[in-house]
């Protein structure tokens, strides 16, 4: 009998995958795929999120396109700040939030409960169209912003530049504590909601990670996350996690492997065979191939790509069963689709025999 499930993602992340290593991008739904760019011109980026039938074309499009190994809903990490009470647009320049979290007497009047998770529904929806759709052997991904991102966007609207200091002080001052509390209640329904509705996995997005004085990461947002992970996982068995944690020390890093993720996505600045090894049988690892070098000219790219294929596959295929092929973060806009094209075919061609 055999003990994988049929689906690589799925296989890979319980560290069973003896075949290929699956990939998909962060953003692979995104600005740089003309097939969005299309949808874009008609509706805009709330609407599709909000309309179950766009949502679900977006997230197809780049399966269609390049046959990326699994879908991620489309939707976006901020809509549960709005449900909550905070004012959010979406414009060419970004997310807006209206009005910023000041301190721990603005966490308690924050919109907590059912009614919050309710108006998420269309994430639901969503999910459940593209489950519908997707060949059995593709997983389905659901997703949410880990608690401590989502803080930031919070407390500051962003996580560039000036914003990172507003929200360390506000976290100093006391708010940190209470809104991971709030917000993790709130998760672990988002969670539980996109998992019934067909997400085969459920990645938290912590891009923010590498943001706060490790002592507080350590301190409290571990704890949290800990918490959060352990509980949804004793309630949806089924249903494994990736913690995607951008910009952690080497040291946080091996802390945060141990959050009760089933994979941890890493970003481009820890050497990826390292980390495999050093995690072989522990948990899977997700990443991390660099996302700018992903905008260089398809002939520079090329040979740059073969050579970390390459050196991956040094790696023992002990401990390659755990690893999702992937980027250290989202795609950019400007990537080239032939870039895309060019590393779904090379991975398949190099690592395809695995
Ligand atoms: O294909 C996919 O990965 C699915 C969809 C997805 C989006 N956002 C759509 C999106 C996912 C997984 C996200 C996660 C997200 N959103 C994160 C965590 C990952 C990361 O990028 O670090 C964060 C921090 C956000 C918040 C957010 N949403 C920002 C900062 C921005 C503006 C900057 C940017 O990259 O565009 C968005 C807008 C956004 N979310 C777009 C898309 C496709 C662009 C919308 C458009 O202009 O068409």
């Amino acid at each position: 009998m055999s003990d994988t499930t049929g689906k690589l993602l799925v296989d890979a992340i319980r560290l069973s995958n003896n075949a290929r290593p699956p990939v998909w991008f962060m953003r692979q739904a995104g600005r740089y795929h003309s097939h969005y760019r299309a949808l874009r011109k008609e509706h805009s980026f709330e609407r599709i999120c909000r309309t179950p039938a766009l949502a679900c074309e977006a997230a197809l499009g780049p399966i269609r396109d390049f046959d990326f190994d699994a879908a991620i809903l489309f939707s976006d990490i901020l809509f549960i700040l709005e449900a909550m009470g905070m004012d959010l647009a979406f414009s060419d320049a970004g997310p807006k939030l209206g009005r910023l979290l000041e301190n721990a007497a603005a966490v308690a009047r924050l919109r907590t409960g059912d009614a919050v998770i309710e108006k998420l529904s269309f994430q639901a929806e969503a999910a459940r169209l593209v489950r519908r759709q997707l060949p059995p052997e593709k997983t389905l991904i659901g997703f949410a912003g880990a608690p401590l991102t989502l803080f930031f966007f919070a407390a500051a609207g962003s996580h560039k530049g000036e914003a990172v200091k507003r929200a360390v002080g506000i976290a100093a001052s006391g708010a940190l504590e209470p809104f991971l509390a709030v917000v993790s209640e709130l998760l672990l329904d988002v969670m539980k909601m996109q998992a019934d509705a067909g997400a085969d996995v459920f990645a938290l997005f912590d891009s923010c990670a590498g943001d706060i004085p490790e002592i507080q990461y350590s301190a409290m947002v571990m704890p949290a996350l800990k918490k959060l992970i352990s509980r949804f996982k004793s309630e949806r068995p089924d249903t494994n996690v990736i913690y995607y944690a951008k910009g952690l020390s080497k040291s946080l890093l091996e802390e945060a492997a141990l959050c009760g993720a089933d994979c941890i996505g890493i970003d481009d600045t820890h050497d990826l065979p390292s980390v495999l090894i050093s995690q072989e049988g522990k948990v899977s690892i997700q990443g991390n191939f660099s996302p700018q070098q992903m905008l260089l000219p398809p002939g520079v790219l090329e040979p740059v790509l073969r050579a970390w294929l390459a050196r991956t596959q040094k790696v023992p295929a002990s401990a390659r069963k755990g690893w999702v092929c992937g980027l250290g973060h989202g795609v950019l806009p400007g990537v080239p689709e032939e870039n895309v094209r060019l590393f779904l075919r090379l991975q398949r061609a190099v690592l395809g025999t695995c």
